[in-house]
């Protein structure tokens, strides 16, 4: 099954509204057109109202909040709401990054309730999954992957799994330098695929699109995105750059 890929990039807590604009006239000046892999920008809450305007109807290019409330309003004080991120234009949502796994304290249950609040309002979830060192030397791999999956995913159902993506982003690798091999990276998201397979059928496992993240960089993203079950990137530090962000698209596009 052809599967387009989907390259995201992660700004986590950098680039300004202003830095936006400098970064989007570099970027947006190589893609205009509709390219064959999504290219997707990932900015800060205050970013995001720029970034969705500078972009506007980009065949290419769409907007992806880093994290979102559950809750739908209220008195949640510094919580940001799936209506406001549709208000300014975002079409997914990164949830349970391991940064918020890990520093904030997500668990699978509170990433599952953001998955359905994301879909109900209309948007993609980009859901990262990922072990740490230790888990994958202790053997680990296999059921925290599994876990993870089933609990952020508990209660979806097989058609709404045509608007989610999988970041598979090991946590040893995410802003270290070293990045999985393809060879680790494949095997992962072959297993990544099976699970998935387990809880929706073939089908579905077949069509979901797997991202792999963890210093994904100009140099490697071309051996990675010729892996089968590699669909596409989150990435962080290198898509601080407009030119080495938009190298790595181009070895999406020529994968
Ligand atoms: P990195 O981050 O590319 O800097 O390793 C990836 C991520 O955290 O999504």
């Amino acid at each position: 099954m052809s599967r387009k890929p989907i390259i995201a990039a992660n700004w986590k807590m950098n680039v300004t509204p202003s830095e936006a604009v400098t970064y989007l006239d570099s970027f947006l000046g190589t893609f205009k057109e509709a390219v064959p892999v999504d290219i997707v920008i990932g900015a800060s809450f205050v970013t995001l109202p720029k970034a969705a305007e500078l972009i506007g109807p980009n065949p290419a290019v769409s907007v992806a909040a880093q994290n979102m409330s559950h809750e739908a309003s209220g008195a949640f004080t510094g919580e940001t709401s799936a209506a406001m991120l549709n208000d300014v234009g975002v079409d997914y949502v990164i949830l349970g990054h391991s940064e918020r796994r890990s520093l904030y304290g997500e668990c699978d249950s509170v990433i599952n309730k953001k998955v359905h609040a994301t879909l109900a309002a209309g948007m993609k979830p980009i859901l990262c999954i990922g072990e740490s060192l230790e888990e994958r030397e202790g053997g680990k791999l296999e059921s925290v992957l599994s876990e993870q999956l089933e609990g952020s995913l508990a209660d979806v159902s097989a058609e709404q799994m045509a608007d989610i993506v999988i970041a598979y982003e090991p946590v040893w690798a995410i802003g270290t330098g070293v990045t999985a091999t393809s060879e680790q990276a494949q095997d992962t998201q072959k297993f990544v695929r099976s699970v998935l397979e387990k809880l929706f059928g073939g089908d579905v496992a077949g069509a979901t699109r797997i991202q792999y993240g963890g210093s994904v960089k100009p140099g490697n993203a071309g051996e990675l995105i010729g892996q089968p079950d590699i669909d596409g990137f989150l990435v962080g530090g290198a898509a601080l750059d407009p030119t080495s962000f938009a190298e790595i698209v181009s070895a999406g596009i020529a994968g």
